[in-house]
């Protein structure tokens, strides 16, 4: 059933989306996403987190080689996007993961809303908990002390899935 909420409807509608076009997403396209992630709520507005572009794909590929060294079945995990945006934040903030999992999800639903395709990604962090932890950190510029806390995969899509199952048994009411 559709809504005629817009912003319900972008939630209902998002998948994570695991194929892409080459073609990479215009500047304004950009934009948006990067001012929506800075729109995010944080906790104390601390803005603990930190947002690395990144569309070099030698740089991608270096680091997906990285991460599926670990891996069994799986050649890609950025899905052939043409940008990826990398968050990183403080490990000893109290909020920072959870700030920077709602930025992730605010950038999630902006891609959304521009007919964009996103799926966010927690498997990089096997290349920042490896023997190329410091180079990886130093090449997507985390500043001083971040670390790395989640990504986005962003572009056209090629692919899309079913919605999710939704479990309506984990909710409860007390009234
Ligand atoms: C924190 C987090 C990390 C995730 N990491 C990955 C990942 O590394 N690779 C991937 O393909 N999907 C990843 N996902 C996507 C989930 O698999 C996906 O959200 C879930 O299967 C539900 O599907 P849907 O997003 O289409 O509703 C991640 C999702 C979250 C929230």
């Amino acid at each position: 059933m559709g809504n005629t909420n817009t912003v319900l409807q972008a939630i209902s509608d998002r998948r994570s989306i695991r194929g892409y076009k080459p073609e990479q997403i215009s500047g304004g396209e950009l934009s948006a996403l990067l001012k929506a992630a800075l729109e995010s709520p944080s906790a104390n507005n601390a803005q603990p987190w930190h947002f690395t572009v990144v569309q070099n794909p030698k740089l991608l590929d270096e680091i997906n080689a990285e991460v599926v060294k670990n891996l069994e079945g799986v050649s890609d995990i950025f899905y052939g996007a043409p940008t990826v945006i990398f968050i990183s934040s403080d490990p000893e903030s109290r909020w920072g993961r959870i700030d920077s999992g709602i930025a992730v999800q605010t950038i999630a639903l902006a891609a959304q809303g521009l007919g964009l395709g996103s799926v966010i990604l927690g498997l990089p962090d096997f290349a920042f908990a490896g023997d190329k932890r410091e180079h990886f950190t130093v090449a997507l510029k985390f500043p001083q002390g971040q670390t790395f806390a989640v990504a986005i995969a962003v572009g056209y899509p090629t692919t899309t899935k079913e919605a999710h199952p939704n479990e309506p048994d984990r909710i409860d009411h007390v009234i």
